[in-house]
């Protein structure tokens, strides 16, 4: 479960070494879509007023183009509001700037060039990224908006909370839209560099916190430090860093306590507890996750680390710049301390949902109702491709499926859907089956709309992709 956790988080699309032992996130996930997909388009795409033509590249389907734009992390009243706000409210007058504003259409450059990700990263590939065209694309994280914000960013350090898009799985924890906040602060590498953040470090304020981190000599290859800073600097900064991600997860964490709490008539507060494990992102090093220990279970909460010094070259900073940057994923925690069973509520626009949360106060959902469920399952052989080669070579990829369920069944209908058979058939074509688990968030659905959409799904699939259904 910790590792399903690591998409919402969403520090995913790496490797982590933990405590020796390494641990590969799912990477095999992350192929190119192959050429089977046949697709119309519309000749360009008008997102925030400008017309964007289409291209190969395009992918982006109107069932996410319409979340495009709801800003729910600027809704005061909303879950995700009322994070974003906690946060800032707790880093106010601290030296940040803070930037809830940004549109969600980037360019690949910034998304990924500029950050340093290798040509061959999966995060690139059409089959994890909603692409507008070749050249833009909806931003896959905050990150993307580093390089605006080293270059015109007047505070020392800034934060950033903004709708992010990926394609992905379907599940309750799962949705293509989701939200992160991105933090970053940086210092001139002057002749008082280390009285500097040795100020700053003392002037953070201190916390009842229980932090399990290994003390870490810079001379590993798994996750060393870059060669332009001295080994007294890189302490410093990421003590830094660390010390202002342990007070942000604390202070939301900490609510989410006082909530739960509540939730289960029991009034003791206990620390929270967390730990730092080593990661890898192609634009920090050395790099971090932290993981907080929620109800029994080891969160993967944030990633981060000191800033490669290319990027903030890249960004119009001078060489003798050093800092931090972190990103965290906000509704996947929003969930755990608001209660809320399935993130497809998030998006809900019934008063039910909505009139549950007040600005300021993290409060425990109180679900309206479980409507039924039914399930169906939907098998095909994959034609096309490579006979032996794996899901690219194919021609297919998962999230093409998952694609096409979101468009179809338009209204958010589908609580699950699960691979629950894939195998090479004798004749040498692949075999895959999935189940559909259909069930609205405030309706009961009834058969013979679950069958209507369920038999448009399999129509679309067989008409966009060379499969043939069993
Ligand atoms: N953007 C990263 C993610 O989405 C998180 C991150 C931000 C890591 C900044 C390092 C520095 O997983």
């Amino acid at each position: 479960m910790a590792l399903a956790f690591i998409r919402a988080a969403p520090a995913v699309r790496r490797v982590v070494f933990k405590s020796n032992v390494a641990r590969v996130a799912t990477l095999s996930r992350f192929f190119s879509v192959g050429s089977c997909l046949r697709y119309e388009k519309p000749e360009s795409i008008v997102i925030d007023g400008k017309s964007y033509e289409t291209d190969d590249w395009t992918n982006l389907p109107s069932s996410i183009l319409k979340l495009v734009g709801r800003n729910l992390h600027l809704n005061p009243n909303h879950p995700i509001g009322i994070l974003n706000s906690l946060v800032k409210k707790r880093f106010g007058n601290m030296g940040y700037t803070h930037y809830d504003n940004f549109k969600p259409v980037v360019s690949k450059f910034e998304n990924f060039d500029v950050l340093g990700f290798p040509e061959d990263h999966p995060g690139r590939s059409k089959s994890d990224t909603y692409y507008i065209n070749k050249d833009y694309l909806l931003r896959t994280h905050t990150s993307a908006h580093e390089y605006y914000c080293f270059k015109n960013c007047e505070t020392p350090g800034y934060f950033i909370t903004a709708d992010v898009y990926r394609r992905d799985e379907i599940d309750k924890t799962h949705y293509p839209g989701f939200h992160q906040m991105e933090g970053a602060r940086i210092w001139k590498k002057d002749e008082n560099v280390i009285e500097t953040i040795s100020k700053d470090l003392e002037n953070l304020p201190t916390i009842d916190i229980i932090v399990e981190d290994t003390p870490k000599s810079y001379d590993d290859k798994t996750n060393p430090k870059q060669e332009y800073m001295s080994v007294e600097e890189v302490a410093l900064v990421s003590r830094h860093l660390k010390r202002t991600i342990e007070i942000l997860v604390n202070e939301v964490f900490h609510l989410g306590m006082i909530a739960s709490k509540k939730n289960r008539n029991n009034k003791k507060i206990e620390p929270l507890k967390v730990r730092w494990v080593e990661a890898y992102f192609p634009w920090t090093a050395p790099s971090w996750e932290i993981e907080v220990f929620w109800n029994g279970e080891w969160l993967e909460c944030c990633g981060c680390g000191l800033v490669q010094q290319q990027v903030l070259i890249n960004s119009g900073k001078n060489e003798d710049t050093i800092g931090w940057a972190f990103g965290i994923g906000l509704d996947r925690i929003a969930m755990l301390l608001f209660g809320i069973p399935d993130i497809r509520l998030f998006w809900s626009e019934d008063d039910r949902f909505l009139k549950q949360f007040k600005e300021g106060s993290v409060n425990y959902f109180k679900p309206y109702s479980k409507y039924p469920s039914s399930k169906k399952d939907i098998s095909f052989f994959i034609n096309s491709g490579k006979e032996k080669g794996n899901e690219s070579e194919r021609g297919f990829h998962d999230n093409d499926l998952y694609e096409i369920i979101r468009e179809v069944s338009q209204e958010d209908l589908i609580e699950n859907v699960n691979c629950i058979d894939n195998f090479v058939h004798p004749n040498g074509k692949l075999s895959k089956c999935f189940r559909i688990t259909y069930q609205s968030m405030d309706r009961t659905l009834t058969n013979d709309e679950v069958n209507k959409i369920h038999e448009k799904i399999k129509q679309t699939l067989a008409e966009r992709f060379d499969i043939t259904l069993r």
